[in-house]
This record gives C-alpha cells, sequence and structure tokens, in this order.
C-alpha cells in the first residue's frame, strides 16, 4: 500500500538525513512548546542559538511565568514577530494555573490554550510526549498533497480537512516521533516549496506529483 510505502521510504530517508537539532535532544514539553513557538515564523538557523539562550534564562515554565513580559520580549527580540513571546508568556501562566505547571499532553486539551493552534497542539502531544497524532504545517501540508493528491499548484488542492485527516492516517503507532520529524526535515530538504529536488527524491515511483516542474 502507499501509505506504508510513504511511511517506510520518509523513515529510511531521515535515518541517512535527518538533521541533527537541540529540540530533538529533550523530553521537555516546555523545551519542545518554547521550540515550535520559535520555529513558527523563523528558520531552523536563526532559531537554535535562540532557543540555547531563551532556555538559560528561562529553563522552566513556572521561571517564564513569573518572569516580566518586557524581559522575555527582550530575550526574543531579534527572532522578530514580537507577538509569539508575549503569546508564550500568556500560555505559561495559564498552564501554571490551570494545570499546576504541567503542559497537556493531548492535542484536545493544549488547543484550548490560548495561542496554541491546531499545528502546535500536535506537535507539542507528539514531540513533547511521544503521542501517536498528526501534525500538518506549510511544510507537511506541502509534502502530503504532492505525494498523495498530485502538484498543489493544479487545480486538485485539497482542504486542510482532507489534509488533516491524511495525516492522522498515516501516523503510525510507534515512531510516530521520528515519523513527524522526519516529515519537517523532508519538507524543509527534499520537498522545498521551490525548486524541489525531485531528481534525487526517494518517493519518486509513487509520487503523484512527480516530477514537480515548478
Ligand atoms: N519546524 C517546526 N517544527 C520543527 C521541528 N521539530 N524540526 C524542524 N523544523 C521544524
Amino acid at each position: 500500500k502507499k501509505k506504508m510505502r510513504f511511511r517506510k521510504t520518509l523513515l529510511a530517508w531521515y535515518q541517512e538525513h535527518g538533521r541533527d537539532l537541540p529540540w530533538r535532544k529533550t523530553d521537555d514539553p516546555y523545551h519542545v512548546l518554547v521550540s515550535e513557538i520559535m520555529l513558527q515564523q523563523t528558520q531552523v538557523d536563526r532559531v537554535i542559538p535562540k532557543y540555547r539562550e531563551f532556555l538559560e534564562k528561562y529553563p522552566d515554565i513556572k521561571t517564564l511565568a513569573e518572569a516580566p513580559q518586557e524581559d522575555i520580549t527582550a530575550t526574543w527580540k531579534p527572532l522578530g514577530y514580537n507577538i509569539r513571546p508575549v503569546r508564550l508568556h500568556s500560555i505559561a501562566r495559564e498552564v501554571q494555573e490551570t494545570y499546576g505547571g504541567k503542559i497537556p499532553d493531548t492535542p484536545e486539551d493544549l488547543e484550548k490554550l490560548k495561542g496554541i493552534g491546531k499545528y502546535t497542539a500536535g506537535a507539542v502531544s507528539c514531540f513533547g510526549y511521544r503521542k501517536p497524532v498528526p501534525l500538518v504545517d506549510t511544510n507537511v501540508d506541502r509534502v502530503l498533497q504532492r505525494v498523495f493528491f498530485g502538484n498543489p499548484a493544479s487545480q486538485t488542492t485539497k482542504e486542510d480537512k482532507v489534509v488533516w485527516e491524511l495525516a492522522r492516517a498515516l501516523v503510525p503507532k510507534k515512531n510516530a516521533y521520528d515519523y513527524n520529524q522526519a516529515l519537517m526535515d523532508f519538507g524543509a530538504i527534499v520537498c522545498t516549496a521551490r525548486k524541489p529536488l525531485c531528481l534525487l527524491c526517494p518517493m519518486q515511483a509513487f509520487c503523484s506529483a512527480y516530477p514537480v516542474s515548478s
């Protein structure tokens, strides 16, 4: 089946080409949350040093919740989009107050926190708690649409809901963590928005969009 083939090919690719990123070395859901909020609008290279600096200054959610907002925003500043540290601060306070400092582990509870959308809820649940849940950001959306529905630049573009359902059907019970991290890297390195590397793509044989010519 195509789904099995996709999973297997993706994981094999990731074994060889997956990136070594600092937020893949933590089991702390708070660290995962910080990384995911930073990565929402900022490139990986720029996030790495700031992720380290931020966590040195605010090593746990309680420290962050109790810190003055101006300090948090100032630490964040070079990353831009300064609404993000304000949101992160409010999430930290809500987690302190409503959940006794423990970040929720299901996408449903995570989404109840103001400032956490569907993608980030899935990411924190999967990367922070190893739950086998789907997550779809713009990169994952593009990869899944291409492989399963053909080039999204054509008329076949599927709605969000359809792609989330596909993502849910694909996510393996075991190894969901690696599978989802692999999707991130595959979208960033091979199945890029502009000039995807179709000629060296391991999905060629079964990708519905192969070859993307743009
Ligand atoms: N972008 C968003 N989340 C990411 C992750 N966990 N790894 C790499 N890039 C990402």
